[in-house]
């Protein structure tokens, strides 16, 4: 089956790693419908993938934002059914990153405003340039978040944060991000995706099957009771064993040698 063309994004794949590029940057890379289908479109491109694409970067294109928001000018005459169909394709997309194998990492290279720190906060990881900026300001516009805003946030940086960030509206800067833990590395500009790469490659470097289920117990256990998520935790760990990359990664270590995992 050949692969979609897309008009709103870039799509690259070099060295095992996917980057999925937002491509409007006269609008700020803002979100409009065409562009969630197509994110979604990319992200099946590397669930089906895993064996060639072991990790995926996520970013903006241009010098100032990663995404600042949904599209205001494609939104603002919705009607109530429109804007949740609006809604129901961004958690489509949004959604499948959380559920990729693959660790998806936000390379956050500018402003990052409602839908932007709501596409961020779905990746596993974000790094940030200096110059980025997030915010939820939907509220400054008459409407609550709609992309996932009050829930991730709020489970990355707590119930006070999050309503602090979302009912202000207020931006905070990327060196507040990393204080509040919306952010896991603060890079100059030209080092992000530098930075992102060499994460990507170290995480790349280790047992794929482990990785994609640490990612999803993690994920999976957060909401659950902890004795349940523990339990959780005691079957996925257990299934390792069953893995040829368990043996190799063991027998690499008593070897004395680095392990070459095939994702068996
Ligand atoms: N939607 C549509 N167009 C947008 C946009 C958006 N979210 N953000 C920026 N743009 C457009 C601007 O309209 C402008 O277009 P023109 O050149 O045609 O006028 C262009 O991008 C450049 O923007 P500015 O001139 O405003 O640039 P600036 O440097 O002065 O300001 C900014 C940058 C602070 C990011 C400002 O553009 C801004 O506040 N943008 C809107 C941010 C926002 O409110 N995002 C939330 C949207 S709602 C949402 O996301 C709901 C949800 O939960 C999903």
């Amino acid at each position: 089956m050949s692969e979609p063309t897309f008009q709103n994004i870039l799509f690259d794949e070099s060295e095992g790693i996917a980057t999925l590029t937002i491509n409007r940057p006269k609008s700020l890379n803002a979100l409009d419908a065409t562009t969630l289908k197509e994110i979604s479109a990319a992200l099946d491109i590397v669930k089906g993938a895993p064996d060639r694409i072991k990790a995926l970067i996520i970013t903006g294109s241009g010098e100032k934002a990663f995404v600042a928001g949904a599209d205001i000018g494609a939104m603002h005459a919705l009607n109530a059914i429109e804007a949740r169909e609006l809604s129901r394709l961004a958690h489509e997309a949004f959604g499948k990153i959380e559920r990729l194998q693959q660790i998806t990492i936000a390379a956050v290279n500018g402003y990052a405003l409602g839908g932007g720190t709501e596409l961020a906060s779905s990746c596993d990881i974000r790094y940030a340039s200096t110059k980025a900026k997030f915010g939820q300001p939907e509220v400054t516009l008459g409407v609550i978040p709609g992309f996932g805003g009050t829930q991730r946030l709020t489970r990355l940086v707590g119930r006070g944060k999050a309503k602090e960030m979302i009912a202000s509206g207020a931006m905070i800067d990327a060196k507040e991000a990393y204080r509040i833990g919306l952010v896991e590395e603060v890079a100059e500009p030209d080092e992000l995706m530098v930075k992102t790469r060499d994460l990507a490659k170290k995480i790349m470097a280790n047992g794929p099957i482990a990785v994609g289920m640490a990612k999803y117990v993690i994920d999976r256990g957060a909401d659950l009771p902890l004795d349940l998520a523990i339990d959780f935790e005691t079957q996925l760990w257990g299934e390792t064993f069953a893995t040829e990359d368990q043996t190799e990664g063991m027998n690499a270590f008593l070897e004395k040698r680095k392990a070459s995992f095939t994702g068996k």
